[in-house]
């Protein structure tokens, strides 16, 4: 494989609390992600994928290893640089990482441009954009708490697309959800993947969506234990041809849009 990964990381380890409260999370994970893969990160409750995904985020620092975003050690950016990239490549739908309950769907979708600087009206329009993809237009005016608990992780992925990031990190993006919910949230970050090309690194313990993604790997202790590539996965973020073995249909996102 010659071209480089959109995430490099290499010896990374990150320990939680002091002395005897001291807990190993991750123990030593080395890992490439290119750009328009699907990854799912799979394990037991504790094993560390939260902590990863955070780390992969850049939300967190390691305690030891480096991650490289694009050939760069992230570990030289200055905070200010840090949050604009975050900002502008990175899309998160975590549940623990939620909405302004109090505020309406549509300014909750609007922040990352609003940080961003885009202007009133293009910003508006954008996030109008975004929740027509999640068909949650009609609820743009409501308070974000008011929503089911479906609707609101809607929220979060209209909210994690609205910048074009160039990575989606998704947390337990199906859980909690109906079936029929989950489902169409596994599409609409497919579509993004395979329409956009957009990377999506998706933490879950649903084994269905695992089997979609392109690459899965396991963690266990810390630790990757195991790393499966599905078939026609040629490691280039061309996974199409697998995923359409698995009959998942596409949705065209710039069509409902
Ligand atoms: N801030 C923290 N302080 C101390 N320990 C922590 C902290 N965050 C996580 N841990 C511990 O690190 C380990 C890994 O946690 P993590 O949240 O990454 O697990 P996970 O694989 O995402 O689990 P789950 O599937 O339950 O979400 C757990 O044992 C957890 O208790
Ligand atoms: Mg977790």
């Amino acid at each position: 494989m010659s071209k480089r990964p959109l995430l490099s990381v290499r010896g990374l380890r990150k320990t939680y609390g002091k002395r005897d409260a001291r807990f190993e999370a991750l123990r030593g994970i080395d890992l490439d992600i290119y750009e328009g893969e699907s990854v799912a990160i799979i394990g037991k409750s504790g094993s560390g994928k939260s902590t990863l995904m955070h780390l992969l985020a850049l939300l967190d620092k390691p305690t030891e290893g480096t991650i490289k975003l694009n050939g760069k050690d992230t570990s030289k950016l200055r905070q200010g640089k840090l949050n604009d990239l975050r900002n502008k490549e990175f899309g998160f739908v975590f549940q623990s990482f939620f909405m302004n309950s109090n505020d309406s769907v549509l300014n909750n979708v609007i922040l990352p441009l609003k940080i961003a600087g885009v202007g009133f009206r293009e910003r508006r329009r954008r996030a109008m954009e975004a929740l027509k993809v999640v068909e949650l237009d009609d609820k743009a005016k409501n308070k974000a708490n008011d929503l089911s608990g479906g609707q609101k992780q809607r929220v979060c992925i209209a909210r994690a697309i609205v910048n074009d990031p160039k990575i989606i990190f998704a947390d337990e993006p199906t859980g909690n959800l109906d079936s029929a919910t989950g489902e169409r949230i596994q599409k609409l970050l497919f579509g993004l993947n395979e329409k956009k090309g957009i990377t999506v690194i998706i933490v879950t313990h649903d084994q269905d969506l695992a089997d979609k993604c392109g690459r899965q790997i396991h963690i266990s202790d810390g630790q990757i234990s195991e790393e499966r590539t599905l078939a026609n996965f040629d490691g280039d973020g061309n996974n199409d041809g697998m995923r359409d073995q698995n009959n998942i249909h596409h949705i065209d996102i710039e069509e409902e849009a």
